[in-house]
């Protein structure tokens, strides 16, 4: 089938009460100017992310880890939604029980006006103290900040961004809202590489809760093989060529 009638079979599905759900990562961002992890601009002063995004990186060496944070803050500040996060927003106000369940740390969602958007990975604008004093997390979006690592308010140790690491557990209040949203009719996984786990797991859960899957990247995934429908191409393209035919 050509990409079109895929397209036109697809959008049939959109009916009105349709329950959809869409997992993204940061293709999603792509066209933003946010770089993706595993592309070829992923690397930052010759680190890998996970040599970077690990409880254990952050202990040996905070202020390096806290540098690649913050250059990635001021790049995303400086970004804004594209296309791609506007048509997921429009559908966030259009089907009643839409879910957006995100790997993505960039805030973007947030900012084309996603409703329910569930932060699987945490967010680069939260922070939270690395003692786990009673300072808890909070919102801060100072850019840059002024001293590496930024430190607690409360206790005066550095602080943590508050994203989840490597190793570290999903948070349980966006792995209980995943769940509800695995059961919907539509699940769409878009911009995601499907390597890191647990998210790459989601869309075979919700298939086999009896959701119709579809992959939206440009290339192949470890998970293509196993949607029902694989749309090669931009998050940006597809999602417009879709939202034209609903
Ligand atoms: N924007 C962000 O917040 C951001 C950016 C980089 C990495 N991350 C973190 O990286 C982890 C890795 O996973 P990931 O799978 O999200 O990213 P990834 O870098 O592993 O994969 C990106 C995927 O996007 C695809 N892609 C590239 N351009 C695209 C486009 N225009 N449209 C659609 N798809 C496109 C690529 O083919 C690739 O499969 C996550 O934990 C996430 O927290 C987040
Ligand atoms: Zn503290």
């Amino acid at each position: 089938m050509t990409l079109e009638r895929e397209l036109d079979a697809l959008a049939r599905r959109f009916s009105p009460e349709a329950r959809v759900t869409v997992l993204t990562g940061a293709g999603v961002s792509a066209a933003s100017g946010v770089p993706t992890f595993r592309g070829p601009d992923g690397l930052w002063k010759d680190f890998r992310p996970e040599e970077l995004a690990t409880p254990e990186a952050f202990a040996r060496d905070p202020k390096t880890v806290w540098e690649w944070y913050d250059w990635r803050r001021q790049l995303v500040a400086q970004c804004r939604p594209n296309r791609a996060h506007d048509v997921l927003a429009l559908w966030s106000r259009r089907y009643p029980s839409f879910a957006l369940v995100t790997q993505n740390v960039d805030g973007l969602h947030e900012r084309a006006g996603t409703e329910n958007v569930v932060r699987f990975h945490g967010s680069l604008w939260e922070v939270s103290c690395w003692s786990q004093c009673r300072a808890g997390s909070w919102l801060d979006m100072t850019v840059p900040f002024p001293r590496l690592p930024p430190s607690c308010p409360h206790c005066g140790g550095p602080l943590r961004p508050g994203v989840v690491w490597f190793g570290e557990a999903i948070p349980e209040e966006a792995l209980e809202a995943t769940g509800r949203a695995l059961d919907c009719d539509l699940c769409l996984v878009v911009g995601t590489s499907s390597v890191v786990y647990p998210a790459a797991g989601l869309s075979a859960q919700a298939r086999r809760r009896g959701a119709f899957t579809v992959e939206i990247n440009p290339e192949a995934t470890p998970a293509s093989t196993e949607m029902d429908l694989a749309l090669p191409g931009r998050a940006e393209d597809i999602l417009n060529s879709l939202e034209r035919l609903l």
